[in-house]
């Protein structure tokens, strides 16, 4: 990247607010932020992993502040979005990335539990987002949710987080057309497989299923932290001022239909 785009990745002065920002994916995009001089707010349920996060963001240079909230719970994210604001000003990119999953068949989940990942993933995105517009700079906010292959991609055993993707890249999209004349811009980043993150190790928790995965990916590998964080730069900066209603595969290629098998036929005709 030239100088001139770099600093267009300058964010100082910003506030950046993640909504599950204490840790994995979510936190290397708060951290990424962080390094570039941003004012970063999180939110998450545990106070403890709160805290943890917030020390590695002062650490990293930037000014962070934590909430203990849960997604799910309209009033407390309200209310850690209300704070967040007093504290740091108008917010300028809103993160929503609060995800909960595990792996089982749908006869295997109860009702509660399709429920509570589709109340985690969708309604806490849409209470995140509902809450979060009264505190978005206006023109000018990039808001940003953190979907995934399943939205897409039928799944087994994932019945409840294809769902709550699936609503989470449409919310996306109508919520561009809705908030687009304020001058709010929405996207989707999709993950592909993330090395050393927990929904990997929930969805391949063993060496072998970790080898399968990767030779399923055109690019070869498992993608970082900090190659998502990057994407979530790059759209909340004036290099995407254009750029709204979209859903972003950050994944190697591996959300290309076939692409790896065609190519291993190929070779071997
Ligand atoms: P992770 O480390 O488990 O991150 C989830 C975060 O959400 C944690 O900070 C967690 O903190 C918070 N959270 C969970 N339930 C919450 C709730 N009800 N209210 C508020 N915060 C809550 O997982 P990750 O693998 O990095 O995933 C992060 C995001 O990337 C998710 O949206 C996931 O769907 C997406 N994604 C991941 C991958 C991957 O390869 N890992 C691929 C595609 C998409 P607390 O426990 O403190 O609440
Ligand atoms: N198989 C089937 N059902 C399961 C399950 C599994 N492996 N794990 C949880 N459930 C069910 C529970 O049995 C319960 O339903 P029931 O009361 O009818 O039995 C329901 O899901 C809710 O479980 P509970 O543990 O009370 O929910 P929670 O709100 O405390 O936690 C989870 C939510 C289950 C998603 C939990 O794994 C979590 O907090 N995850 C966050 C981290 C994460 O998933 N990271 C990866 C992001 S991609």
């Amino acid at each position: 990247m030239n100088t001139t785009s770099q600093n267009l990745l300058d964010f100082t002065g910003r506030h950046v607010f993640v909504a599950g920002g204490s840790s994995g994916i979510n936190l290397a995009i708060a951290d990424a932020f962080a390094q570039r001089g941003a004012r970063v707010s999180i939110a998450s349920r545990s106070a403890e992993r709160v805290a943890a996060a917030v020390e590695q963001l002062r650490r990293h240079g930037g000014q962070a502040e934590g909430h203990s909230a849960d997604v799910r719970d309209y009033e407390a994210i309200e209310a850690a979005l209300g704070a967040a604001r007093e504290r740091f000003g108008p917010i300028d990119v809103l993160v929503s990335g609060a995800a909960g999953n595990f792996v089982a068949p749908a006869l295997g989940m109860s009702s509660k539990g399709f429920r509570t990942v589709i109340e985690i993933d969708l309604v806490g995105s849409f209470n995140v987002l509902r809450a979060g517009h009264a505190h978005l700079r206006r023109p000018g906010a990039s808001v940003i949710n953190i979907s995934a292959p399943q939205a897409d991609n039928p799944t087994p055993y994932q019945a409840h987080v294809c769902a709550a993707k699936a609503g989470v890249d449409m919310l996306t999209r109508v919520l561009a057309m809705e908030w687009g004349p304020d001058g709010v811009r929405v996207n989707s980043i999709v993950p592909g497989p993330i090395g050393d993150t927990e929904g990997i190790r929930r969805l391949a928790p063993t060496e072998e299923a970790v080898a399968q995965m990767a030779a399923s990916i055109p690019l070869g590998r498992f993608g970082t932290t900090a190659e998502v964080a990057d994407m979530a730069l790059v759209l909340s900066s004036p290099l995407a001022s254009f750029v709204t209603g979209a859903v972003i595969p950050v994944d190697g290629g591996s959300s290309l239909p076939g692409g790896r098998d065609l190519s291993a036929a190929v070779k071997a005709a």
